[in-house]
């Protein structure tokens, strides 16, 4: 059964499950996979070396899927930043109304693509910055939670509490998507519980047959734990979640032990070109590499519509279960919901069409 959120209204995807953007790993394989499983898939921009290669990466993914996908675009700090505005001309020419944004200070390229008539999905790691990119007047807000991959901010709250803060402190303005630490459909399940409209996953699709990675790395996350992440960049207010490998744990010990705190001490041990190598070559500890504490949830290498039927499954079971503990309702009348509205009307989204959704009430 397609499940009816704001998401999937919106987006015209089946099931309220994004896969979000990373790097070295959103690649085109990916995205239409997930897309074609009923979810929302994402390309990376940044995985590309230009916005032209960019713009050729998104012709190979609509080769692949008739269904909606989106683009990622991560705004970090560099010396020497890329082009934003230009890859996000790119997204914009190729035709993508679907952005997932990230990152600091990213309200001139959230407007260019907002002008364009781009439906965006901003990705923030506390309460204070989602309610300033919706004033920004985002679509959706990803809140990710401090169990995620990546950059996990600098407040460590969990999701049992930040979702639950979006949705005390959001209501009736934007809706949210559950990101960090979801796995299934019992994750699924619970986020809608919460408030969220959806749930957003990385490292749980870095493990399936579709993601363009080595298969040792897939490997490497079926036999950890939950304990088995580093934080790292504590020091520098630029926290990364990385798997616990050998050189996530070296850089650590250099962090804590540096007696000139100076960036250069770990620099070379957190390279992002020796992560990439990771990826290709299989070693897995040749550098350091993202994953999510949900590592530990995470027990096989499915192909991506497995999974996403999985959890469709999981959750429509759970939540059938967790309805079928109230008993004696008696007369109390059920809270009203929203009417399901049209899909995609704002976008010509041909999910809408192909999955059917929002032409009936479901
Ligand atoms: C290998 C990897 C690379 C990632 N790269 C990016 C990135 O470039 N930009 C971004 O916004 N998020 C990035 N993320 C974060 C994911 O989009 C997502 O927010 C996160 O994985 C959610 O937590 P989870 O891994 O527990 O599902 C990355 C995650 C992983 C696992």
């Amino acid at each position: 059964m397609p499940f009816n959120t704001a998401l999937t209204r919106k987006l015209g995807i089946k099931i309220p499950v994004v896969q979000g953007g990373m790097q070295w790993v959103g690649y085109a394989e990916l995205a239409s996979a997930v897309s074609n499983a009923g979810g929302l898939g994402t390309l990376t921009a940044l995985t590309q070396p230009t916005p032209a290669a960019l713009a050729a990466e998104i012709a190979r993914c609509k080769a692949l899927t008739p269904h909606p996908f989106g683009v990622n675009l991560t705004l970090l700090p560099a010396l020497q930043p890329p082009d934003y505005h230009a890859y996000a001309q790119a997204i914009i020419d190729s035709g993508i109304r679907i952005v997932e944004t990230a990152g600091n200070s990213p309200g001139p390229v959230i407007r260019q693509l907002q002008a364009a008539g781009c439906v965006i999905l901003h990705k923030c790691t506390s309460i204070r910055h989602a309610l300033s990119a919706a004033k920004l007047g985002v679509d959706f807000l990803s809140i990710d939670g401090f169990e995620c991959a990546g950059h996990v901010g600098e407040t460590d709250v969990t999701n049992l509490i930040l979702l639950s803060r979006a949705r005390q402190s959001l209501v009736g303005g934007v809706p949210f998507i559950a990101s960090g630490g979801f796995a299934d459909g019992q994750g699924l399940a619970a986020a809608l519980a919460l408030g969220a409209e959806g749930i957003n996953m990385g490292t749980r699709f870095m493990c399936t047959v579709e993601a363009p990675i080595h298969h040792n790395v897939k490997v490497a996350i079926v036999e950890a734990r939950e304990t088995d992440t580093e934080l790292v960049l504590r020091g520098w207010r630029n926290t990364s979640r990385l798997f616990g490998n050998k050189v996530a744990k070296e850089a650590v010990k250099v962090e804590r032990e540096s007696v000139s705190g100076a960036f250069e001490d770990v620099a070379p041990l957190v390279s992002g070109k020796r992560g990439r190598e990771v990826f290709v070559n299989g070693d897995v500890d040749y550098g350091v590499w993202t994953a999510g504490q949900v590592i530990g949830l995470i027990h096989d290498i499915p192909t991506c519509r497995e999974l996403v039927e999985r959890i469709e499954r999981e959750a429509e079971d759970t939540l059938d279960r967790v309805g079928s503990l109230v008993v004696g309702r008696g007369s109390r009348p059920r809270e009203k919901q929203p009417p399901p509205g049209e899909v995609g009307t704002d976008m010509n989204n041909p999910g809408a069409e192909l999955w059917g959704i929002g032409k009936q009430k479901l």
